[in-house]
């Protein structure tokens, strides 16, 4: 959601229009619908900002070229106050002088009662949104302090909601200043020039040294460093990291989306996951999550906490989890958790999943957590971000930069990350699997080959993706393990193809969706391996007996040398032999790259499905 690029440099090289709109391409992943630009140029600030996509934008620029400056912020929208307009676009400005300019990412939840008094006072508002209303306060406040950042520190005591605000104004030029609530801004810092981005891809191209702002703080940039301060006015210091991937780990690296360079990014993906988890005698040590051994041993449930992809992999964890420590585990939408009472305690561990560790939903439901007693330990794949920084301990995954809106490489390093963490719980709890987790985890580590072998044979995946290009609709069955991975299999197909796609447990199937099935009905199945236990395998064989004896295409998913289901399944496609427990992490490879092919068959754009964010950084 909105992208957020500020700078300032060196003002013999003028080139603040080049780097922000650098940062604006480098963070369209994020989803946006209109995208603007402003710049300090003399006396005033110049803005330019369009509806649709950056294209737009640089058209507008090329017609009428802004002068070279030092000074700027630029802003992806995606729309929640008024549609994507051109008015509604951002920089927006306030007062009449034309010497303010603000971006935010967010929402400003009291801005009808501040709009209105506002109107009272004679202010003609241009646009709809919520940040225009954020613009004029700031733009009155600076009129009475003559300070940018004391100006924002006053306007941001009377905003509620989450929000990033990034502001010029022309009587300070040389200085971007940016305030926090609840929404991502990191800073970027470079040699004689400063960024401010939602995220580090906005400045990878010119700096990896970045510093991670805290909650409710606001930030001053200028050609020599950043400087920051509490809401409260006192003053504040960053936390400095190096950013460990490069500009060419965020580029598609030949492949036509970046999609599919993810999708080919997993078994690299899951392999950084899981080095340098064990020591040298295959003992789990993870010294990163620096939490009490004694407080973990003490757990009594385990709640996992996240949205969407993220919420699949959790519930995958959950068989994992349960099986191996004997805790029940809990998986819960985090949206849902928010706001009822649920039953958590000092004994109870949440684990928060997400990729952008920004999603406003998972973050609330981290601090109600939180507030109710429990521990958290996030597992996220984005350093500096909000999530692990309001969570107890983390576990990071180290997928590298996802800039495809659907999650791909992210939901094989969370789930492999759960793994560990389960893995961990059993060997620190004693029990069965205390002794069998350094055996699990010799299975982990051949899983990157497996997923490799996967990635080398799809060519029978990607015809019939595009044979189905016209389909309608697609079903999802699966069982144990593989009922996440069917309804990650039909969220991928939703997003990116706009088809109807319903994941189901297959013993579901007879309590109504087999009401479904009809002639034609492309129904994929995902098989659980033979050896898996309690005759799983064999009554998914039956499902798909049940299916197809109604017409049902079936596409089955099974394992190499599963003979069984050959005289049922209109395709089969095979994956390596792995352990039951870990299947998902080869079984969902199929359908990512059947998703991502039909999508790309029919013309539609891969890594930005229409409506969608990459964070969802409002409620
Ligand atoms: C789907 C997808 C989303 C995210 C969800 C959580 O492809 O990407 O469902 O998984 O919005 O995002 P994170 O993991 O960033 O919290």
């Amino acid at each position: 959601m909105c992208g957020i690029v500020g700078y300032v440099g060196p003002k013999v090289d003028g080139r603040a229009l080049e780097v922000v709109m650098e940062g604006l391409a480098r963070l369209e992943y994020r989803g946006y619908d209109s995208a603007g630009v402003a710049l300090i140029a003399g006396d005033h600030v110049l803005t330019t900002k369009r509806a649709g996509k950056l294209a737009n934008l640089i058209g507008a620029l090329a017609q009428e070229p802004p002068p070279e400056s030092s000074t700027g912020i630029g802003h992806t929208r995606w729309a929640t106050h008024g549609g994507p307009t051109d008015e509604n676009a951002h920089p927006h400005a306030g007062g009449e002088d034309g010497k303010l300019a603000l971006i935010h990412n967010g929402i400003i939840e009291n801005f009808h009662g501040l709009r209105s008094g506002l109107i009272g006072e004679g202010v003609q508002f241009l646009s709809e949104t919520d940040t225009e209303v954020v613009a004029q306060l700031l733009a009155r406040s600076y009129d009475k302090v003559g300070d940018l950042t004391e100006a924002m520190r006053q306007v941001v005591a009377d905003l509620t909601g989450a929000f990033t605000l990034l502001a010029v104004h022309a009587d300070q030029p040389g200085v971007v200043v940016g305030a926090r609530r609840n929404s991502p801004l990191v800073v970027g810092l470079g040699d004689g020039e400063t960024f401010l981005g939602s995220d580090v891809a906005a400045f990878i191209g010119y700096t990896r040294e970045a510093l991670e702002l805290g909650q409710d703080q606001i930030v001053t940039i200028t050609t020599q460093g950043a400087s920051i301060i509490n809401f409260d006015g006192t003053p504040a210091e960053g936390k400095r990291y190096h950013v460990d991937w490069d500009a060419a780990a965020a580029e598609k690296g030949g492949f036509p989306n970046f999609m599919a360079k993810e999708i080919h990014d997993q078994p690299h993906a899951v392999a950084d996951t899981l080095l340098g988890r064990t020591d040298g005698s295959g003992r789990l040590v993870l010294d990163e999550l620096r939490m009490d051994e004694a407080e973990l041993r003490a757990v009594d449930k385990i709640v996992i906490i996240a949205c969407g992809t993220a919420a699949y992999a959790g519930m995958v964890a959950k068989y994992a989890i349960e099986h191996w420590t004997r805790i029940p585990c809990e998986v819960e939408l985090a949206h849902e958790f928010r706001y009822r009472d649920p039953v958590v305690n000092e004994r109870t561990l949440v684990v928060a999943i997400s990729q952008s560790g920004e999603t406003m939903d998972t973050l609330m439901a981290v601090k109600h957590a939180r507030k109710l007693g429990a521990r958290v330990i996030a597992i996220c794949n984005t350093h500096g971000s909000t999530i692990p920084r309001e969570s107890d301990a983390v576990l990071y995954t180290h997928a590298g930069p996802e800039i495809a809106v659907a999650s791909t490489k992210a939901f094989l390093a969370q789930i492999t990350a759960c793994y560990i963490l389960g893995l961990y719980l059993a060997q620190l709890r004693g029990g069965t699997y205390a002794d069998e987790a350094q055996a699990v985890m010799k299975d982990l580590y051949e899983m990157p080959a497996k997923i490799q072998t996967v990635l080398d044979d799809l060519d029978r995946v990607r015809e019939i993706a595009r044979f189905m290009a016209d389909t309608r609709s697609v079903l999802f069955l699966g069982r144990h393990v593989g009922y996440p991975v069917a309804l990650e299999g039909a969220l991928k197909l939703k997003e990116l193809a706009y088809i109807h796609a319903e994941g189901f447990a297959a013993g579901e199937l007879k309590h109504g969706p087999i009401a479904l099935i009809e002639a034609g009905q492309p129904v994929f199945v995902i098989v659980p391996s033979p050896s898996s236990e309690h005759g799983l395998h064999g009554k998914v064989v039956s499902n798909i007996q049940e299916i197809r004896a109604r017409g049902a295409r079936t596409i089955v998913i099974a394992e190499e040398g599963d003979e069984d289901v050959v005289p049922f399944a209109d395709v089969v496609i095979r994956v390596p032999a792995t352990p039951p427990l870990l299947a998902p992490l080869v079984t969902t490879v199929p359908l990512q790259v059947f998703a991502c092919e039909l999508a790309a068959a029919k013309g539609l754009d891969v890594d930005q499905p229409r409506n969608l964010a990459k964070s969802v950084t409002v409620e």
